[in-house]
């Protein structure tokens, strides 16, 4: 029986995933802030544990008690993430280090810790979730963006430092998944009411509310892919949105494609030239 290491297992994409797992007869160790929310995995028949990301002390804690438990982990999903939206001015540098302690240092930390246990192994897999924000920013989601690009250049690095211990590297590029994603994302909105940007944060919060062209099972069924076949890819783009994005990307000279992002965002980034122009 294969084991499966997932974090942020309490919802969305992680909690499918594990499922996904469950229901093709892998051992799941499912990890999340909340233990409770991962009540109904434990029912299904997962190992659960309290772990967050963020923690770097209990990371490496759980993985040695795994270890010394002899406790096999064949794939490492890294999968606990979220969206800090709002604009570069406006996000503090606080908030911005936050959304890099979670979905950059935490997922770097779990890859620490379980590297050299898939090594004594004799390989493995780690499945880090990126996103369509991987391979492209937008206006009032930069610091999202930034996190997840990161997490792609990481990937990356880490795929060809540790192949030669087996271990292959495998990345998530999800578009637009309906989630508790968007709620986080607008709870989290740093919206300056009045502010020059306000206007901009309202409509990016309007789309968030109507988010989502995929579901967490296309994911899912993405990530078995990535934890199950002989030669994995190095990307699984998710929803079409995320493969329309990166076509656009490289089939476009990047000034037409400001020219389209820009656009795509005119009304709310061209009231305050208005106002401003008025107030004059
Ligand atoms: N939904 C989308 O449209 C979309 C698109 C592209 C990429 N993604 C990525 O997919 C991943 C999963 O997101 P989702 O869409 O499934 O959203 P979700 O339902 O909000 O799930 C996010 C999960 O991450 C967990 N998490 C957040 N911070 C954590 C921390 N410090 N330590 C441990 N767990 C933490 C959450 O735990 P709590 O329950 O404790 O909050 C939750 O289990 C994220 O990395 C996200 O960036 C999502």
């Amino acid at each position: 029986m294969k084991t499966i290491f997932i974090t942020g297992a309490t919802s969305g994409i992680g909690e499918a995933s594990a499922k996904l797992f469950l229901n093709k007869n892998w051992k799941v160790i499912a990890s999340g802030r909340n233990q409770e929310k991962l009540e109904l995995l434990k029912e299904l028949g997962a190992e659960t544990y309290r772990l967050d990301v963020t923690n770097e002390q209990d990371i490496n804690k759980l993985f040695t008690e795994l270890n010394e438990a002899g406790t096999k982990i064949d794939v490492v999903l890294n999968n606990a993430g979220y969206g800090q939206f709002g604009t570069i001015e406006e996000v503090s540098d606080s908030l911005a280090k936050k959304q890099f302690e979670t979905n950059v240092f935490g997922l770097a930390s779990v890859c620490r810790a379980a590297i050299p246990i898939l090594r004594n192994n004799g390989g493995g897999r780690i499945i880090n979730v990126s996103s369509a924000a991987g391979f492209v920013s937008m206006p009032g989601g930069g610091w999202y963006a930034a996190s997840k690009h990161s997490v792609k250049a990481l990937s990356d690095a880490l795929r060809w430092e540790t192949k030669q211990f087996g271990i292959k590297v495998s990345m998530i590029e999800p578009g637009p998944i309906k989630t508790g994603f968007a709620d986080t994302v607008n709870s989290n909105m740093v919206n300056n009411e009045n502010g020059v940007y306000s206007s901009l944060v309202k409509d990016l919060t309007k789309s968030t509310l109507s988010f989502g062209g995929g579901t967490v099972n296309h994911c899912a069924k993405k990530i078995y892919r990535a934890a199950t076949r002989r030669c994995p890819k190095n990307r699984y783009m998710v929803t079409k949105e995320a493969y329309l994005i990166k076509f656009l990307i490289h089939a476009l000279p990047p000034k037409v494609l400001d020219y389209f992002v820009i656009k795509m965002f005119i009304p709310a980034l061209k009231v305050y030239a208005k106002t401003k122009k008025s107030a004059n």
